[in-house]
């Protein structure tokens, strides 16, 4: 490996991209085993690695939840989705998670990464049915207006939103209790959101202190959350029990849906929270 910041010659940057400091979407992509990801993403993923030797593992948990999350809403007739903070394009991308429920489910990728829109193809194979939005999620206003989200989504039905792993990039200066209520009241009633959201709450300090650090360096930082300050998000929702006999909660991303959920707790689960909720 060159040095942070220096890109190989032979490898193509898509305008707008910004290779000299890490990014959320390429990190996360590097984690799940991707190659959407730089080599200042892949010196910075490594180094927070030595700390956290969870981190592939706190991925894929939430990357299983946001998946077992849509499915779970779309059986409950829900046809259209929102998905704020989609990523790179992965294994599974939330059409293709909801084609053995909904086939002809619509989704409505949105994504600040300049990167995201450059590999879309992963996500549009179909644009009838999928479309990709770049835009930033702390300007609701915006969001909430573009042609391409009202062309996809009817605002009088139902929709399924779903904000996993995002939050923690965005400060409470910003009120990201505000943007989720915004974004939920636009909504129709029986719409359902699920978010999925980073925590410190069972991490020792020097991990927490390493990624704090890194983040730093990189072009969004780390706000994790208490159990608390996460389920203030679903305040005035219906929130869904996560797994038999757990009662209406929040939970770790590894437990929500699972059938086993004591086996589904990993620790890389541990480092997040998430929940499902109904619009009343
Ligand atoms: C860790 S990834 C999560 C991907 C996917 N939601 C999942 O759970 O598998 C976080 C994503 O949120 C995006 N993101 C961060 N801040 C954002 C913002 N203010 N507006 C829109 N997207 C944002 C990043 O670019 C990145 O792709």
């Amino acid at each position: 490996m060159g040095e942070a910041g220096q890109v190989p010659e032979d490898v193509d940057v898509p305008e707008g991209v910004d290779v000299t400091r890490p990014t959320p979407a390429r990190l996360y992509d590097y984690y799940l085993g991707g190659t959407s990801n730089f080599e200042v993403d892949r010196i910075a993923a490594e180094q927070m690695r030595l700390q956290m030797p969870e981190l592939s593992d706190m991925a894929w948990a939430n990357r299983g939840f946001h998946q077992r999350a849509a499915r779970w809403i779309a059986r409950r007739g829900v046809r259209q989705f929102i998905d704020i903070g989609s990523g790179l394009p992965t294994a599974s991308n939330t059409h293709q998670a909801l084609l053995e429920v909904i086939p002809d489910a619509r989704v409505v990728y949105v994504d600040l990464d300049p990167m995201v829109a450059a590999h879309a193809d992963g996500l549009l194979t179909s644009r009838d049915s999928a479309r990709l939005i770049t835009a930033d999620l702390r300007d609701p206003g915006a969001l909430l207006a573009s042609s391409d989200l009202r062309a996809m989504i009817d605002f009088a039905e139902p929709a399924g939103l779903l904000i996993t792993a995002v939050l923690h990039f965005v400060a409470d200066a910003s009120d990201p209790w505000g943007l989720v209520a915004r974004y939920v009241d636009a909504l129709a009633p029986g719409s359902y959101l699920a978010l999925s959201h980073g925590t410190a709450d069972k991490l020792p300090p020097a991990m927490v202190r390493a990624a704090h650090e890194m983040f730093a360096r990189a072009t969004e930082q780390l706000y994790p959350r208490s159990l608390a300050e996460v389920e203030r998000f679903f305040a005035g929702l219906e929130l869904a029990e996560p797994y038999q006999g757990a009662g209406p909660m929040i939970c770790h991303t590894g437990e929500w849906g699972a059938e086993d959920p004591a086996t589904a707790d990993s620790d890389g689960s541990r480092i997040m929270y998430c929940g499902v909720a109904r619009r009343p």
